[in-house]
């Protein structure tokens, strides 16, 4: 492949990276021109373009593909049953406490085959890229043992080879203590910190190291103690923080450096003011609180307002959010934290990239950047919210590839 002309786009919205958060630049009747994986061009209708291949967008609209920085989609059972005891009355907390979530999925991730749950993992690429999503952040953390968190790594990394949804991975072995080691604890931080991160370095499986820091899972010195591990072996660090209970996490994701804490549902001021001191990005996962049937969103305004960039993911995942649609984050993210259209814009393209380290590369429509965008049929960006629970896109184009088409 080398040469393609977009033409005939009837509007571009993309984050205008000079202008600051929440701004938007606003093109109409533009095409581009894409060489490879890279956009060279972006020129009026009118201007004569080159290429091999010309594709008409027919006047519809163009935004960077969805970059979705906070997703689980590696695992193997669904756990419906637990929904409908939720819908019944029983906590997440509840559940989980008494051997269900994670660990639910962890006993089962365990006894399937890793083609199996490969399979599994592939479908669920499809529907990425169906929704307009061209790149994700994808967490281990349903194997909670070495093999099996190589296990998930390793798909992760198989399938990135073989398909274009790109798929940055983050260990996540500090997702639950696993049942084998409920009554000790400490041996399994021993684990985590001399056996699985110097292997999945060792073997470069992962980016990022993330913890979850929260009450009944891991502490905050515990936290600490495996997000600094994960440093002396090359992994930036990353929080679930502060999602259930005030709990300290936004202040340790300013202590270790992380490049971001996600939830922040109970953040406090003082970790406002010490994720805007360190520039620690936050990155808020709306579908979860919904989900888990919540009337308190994340204080977006609050955060937004102190200055902290903002990025807005799905937490894709088997218990707490069963969604791939950053279409309707976008609705949530707006009528639940009053977050307006470029702050989502934002959220969920450039913000979204710089929390996982991609903004040179992907979450902006400019010329030298990626070609990943998502073509969909919105008259202008206030109607995407507005129009619901459907699919907007018409067609996803990752790294100049067409993906996915709309079936006319
Ligand atoms: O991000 N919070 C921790 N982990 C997931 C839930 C995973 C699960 O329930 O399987 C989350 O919400
Ligand atoms: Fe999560």
């Amino acid at each position: 492949m080398s040469k393609i002309v977009f033409y005939n786009i009837g509007r571009v919205y993309t984050p205008d990276s000079a202008s600051g958060y929440g701004k938007v630049r606003e093109l109409k009747d533009v095409q581009i021109l894409v060489d490879n994986d890279r956009i060279v061009r972006v020129a009026g209708n009118d201007d004569e373009l080159e290429g091999e291949q010309r594709i008409n967008c027919r006047g519809l609209t163009l935004l960077p593909g969805f970059v979705d920085a906070h997703t689980h989609p590696v695992f193997f059972n669904t756990r419906e049953e637990e929904f409908i005891m939720r819908v019944r009355g029983k906590s997440y907390e509840e559940i989980a406490a008494a051997g269900g979530g994670i660990r639910n999925s962890v006993r089962k991730f365990r006894q399937a085959g890793k083609e199996e749950i490969k399979e599994l993992t592939r479908a669920r690429i499809h529907t990425f890229l169906e929704y307009g999503t061209t790149t994700i952040e994808a967490k281990s953390g349903y194997g909670l043992s070495t093999a099996d968190e190589l296990k998930s790594l390793e798909i992760i990394r198989e399938l990135n080879e073989e398909q274009y949804l790109e798929m940055v991975p983050t260990f996540l072995g500090a997702h639950e203590i696993p049942d084998a080691y409920q009554s000790r604890r400490a041996e399994y931080i021993d684990l985590l910190c001399n056996e699985m991160i110097p292997k999945v370095a060792e073997e470069s499986l992962a980016r990022f190291c993330d913890v979850f820091c929260e009450k009944g899972v891991f502490t905050v010195e515990e936290s600490r103690r495996i997000l600094e591990c994960g440093k002396r072996y090359g992994l930036k660090p990353k929080l679930h923080a502060d999602e259930l209970y005030p709990f300290g996490g936004a202040e340790l994701s300013a202590e270790v450096g992380a490049i971001s804490a996600d939830h922040l549902l109970e953040i406090s001021d003082e970790g406002i003011a010490r994720m805007k001191e360190k520039n620690v990005l936050a990155v808020l996962l709306p579908g979860t609180t919904f989900f888990l049937g919540k009337d308190r969103y994340a204080p977006a305004r609050k955060m937004l307002d102190a200055g902290l960039d903002v990025a807005v993911a799905t937490d894709f995942n088997p218990g707490s959010s069963t969604t791939q649609n950053m279409q309707l984050m976008w609705t949530i993210s707006a009528l639940k934290m009053k977050m307006l259209p470029g702050e989502i814009l934002w959220a969920v393209t450039r913000s979204a990239a710089r929390a996982i380290q991609m903004e040179d590369v992907v979450g902006s429509i400019e010329e030298g950047m990626q070609a990943d965008f998502v073509l969909m049929d919105i008259p202008n960006l206030n109607y995407l919210p507005y129009h619901y629970g459907v699919n907007h896109t018409v067609m996803t184009i990752k790294k100049g590839h067409i993906v996915y088409r709309r079936a006319e």
